[in-house]
């Protein structure tokens, strides 16, 4: 379960943010796909929002079509998504939140409270050949129902480890900890998303039993300043000192 190097799903969200802005179809979310790709993505993660505000459904064709590493494919959990990604067939879906009722309290899915839905909803994706992800808090009833659900990973939030700090963030950290050593217990694959940036990520990567990060927005944003590649370089830099240390 314990694996050393740390895969890197780059999110490419936000690169379909800056295109809508203008209605056209510059900068290409497929082209920085691609560019991430070249400097050693292991994955690409998109989701496709209910309200299409930046990625949008022929951007999922494509990247089904054109990138070459898995595509993550983020959705809520509705009829409209499963018929949509039931047809792509990407190799594994993120049930995320997108409606304040889906959440729990610090922001994930809240799968305790939509169990009977997401069971059938899960074995639907599962029968299709798509492995599925459940995005959810670092709290040991959600790791459980997911478990239960038969989920074959999990991304913890780390939105509210980012978010925090001193003391507050040290016990974010902690309640990472204790969720990721949940799941190997349960023998459930592990990530974590939300919000990692530079400052936040070797921390995160010290945890041994998270396989997979998936971060977009800061990586998008600091490649204004150094380029998409040197952004992605130097996040990959920082996971393994992280991990290594
Ligand atoms: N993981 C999940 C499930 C997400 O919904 C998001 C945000 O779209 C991310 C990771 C990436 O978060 P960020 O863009 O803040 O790095």
């Amino acid at each position: 379960m314990i694996n050393n190097r740390i895969r890197l799903g780059v999110n490419i969200d936000h690169v379909a943010t800056v295109r809508n802005a203008r209605g056209g179809v510059h900068p290409d979310p497929v082209r920085a796909a691609l560019l991430a790709e070249k400097a050693g993505a292991d994955g690409i993660t998109a989701h496709l929002r209910e309200d299409r505000r930046h990625i949008r459904d022929e951007d999922m064709e494509r990247l089904m079509q054109e990138i070459n590493v898995p595509l993550n494919f983020e959705m809520a959990a509705t009829t409209e998504m499963l018929e949509i990604v039931t047809r792509l067939k990407p190799a594994s879906s993120c049930l995320v939140p997108e409606k304040r009722e889906e959440l729990t309290t610090e922001g994930g899915l809240d799968v305790v409270k939509s169990y009977n839905h997401l069971e059938d909803y899960i074995s639907q994706l599962k029968n299709a050949g798509i492995s599925v992800s459940l995005f959810i808090d670092a709290d040991l009833e959600q790791i459980r129902a997911s478990n239960d659900l038969g989920a074959d990973k999990v991304e913890l939030h780390t939105g509210a480890y980012v978010d925090a700090e001193g003391d507050k963030r040290i016990e974010e950290l902690e309640r990472l900890r204790s969720g990721a050593k949940y799941c190997a217990e349960l023998n459930l694959e592990v990530h974590a998303g939300h919000g990692l940036n530079f400052e936040t990520v070797k921390a995160v990567a010290a945890i041994p039993e998270f396989t997979e990060f998936n971060i977009g927005h800061f990586l998008v944003g600091e490649a204004i300043f150094c380029g998409l590649e040197d952004s992605i370089l130097q996040m990959r830099k920082l996971m393994d000192e992280g991990r290594n240390n």
